[in-house]
């Protein structure tokens, strides 16, 4: 049962960081003043804690599961580096964010323009990893 519901709040949490990239990717693309502290407070006190859970719960089940052990399965060891990755795109984006505050620069993002779908694919590719576990 802890499991299951370690597995439950894991994709509760996946689905929070995610969405709160696509958050981000969309306003870096259609920046607009007045929305701007509240798309930089949801990024700091929503996104990047709901990040760091679904990495805290991932690690928990990888424990529980014995998806660490040899053996485990390519998959997590894959699921693992895409997740960087995927993270890493994170931090890329809100870097963008911090700085047009900074500036005060309300120009489109160009640089962001292909974050979203190469998130999207990312997250296509991990998800297929989990659920099949074909490799
Ligand atoms: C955005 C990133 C992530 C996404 C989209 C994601 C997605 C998922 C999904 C959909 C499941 C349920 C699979 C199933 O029941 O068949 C799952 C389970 C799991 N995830 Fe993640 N996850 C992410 C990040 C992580 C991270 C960072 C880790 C480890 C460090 C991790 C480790 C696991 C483990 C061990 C399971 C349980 C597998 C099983 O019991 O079948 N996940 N994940």
């Amino acid at each position: 049962m802890i499991y299951e519901l370690t597995k439950a709040a894991h994709i509760v949490s996946v689905i929070v960081f995610l969405s709160g990239m696509a958050i981000v990717e969309m306003f870096l693309r259609y920046p607009n003043a007045n929305t701007l502290p509240a798309i930089q407070n949801f990024d700091r006190y929503v996104t990047t804690p709901a990040m760091l859970l679904t990495w805290a719960l991932g690690i928990l089940l990888g424990v529980l599961g014995g998806w660490f052990e040899v053996g485990g399965g390519f998959w997590f060891g894959l699921k693992i580096l895409l997740v960087l990755i995927l993270s890493a795109l994170h931090g890329m984006i809100t870097g963008r964010l911090r700085r047009k505050v900074r500036e005060g620069n309300f120009d489109p993002d160009s640089a962001t323009r292909t974050a979203l779908p190469i998130g999207f694919g990312l997250v296509v590719v991990i998800v297929l990893l989990v659920t099949t576990k074909a490799i």
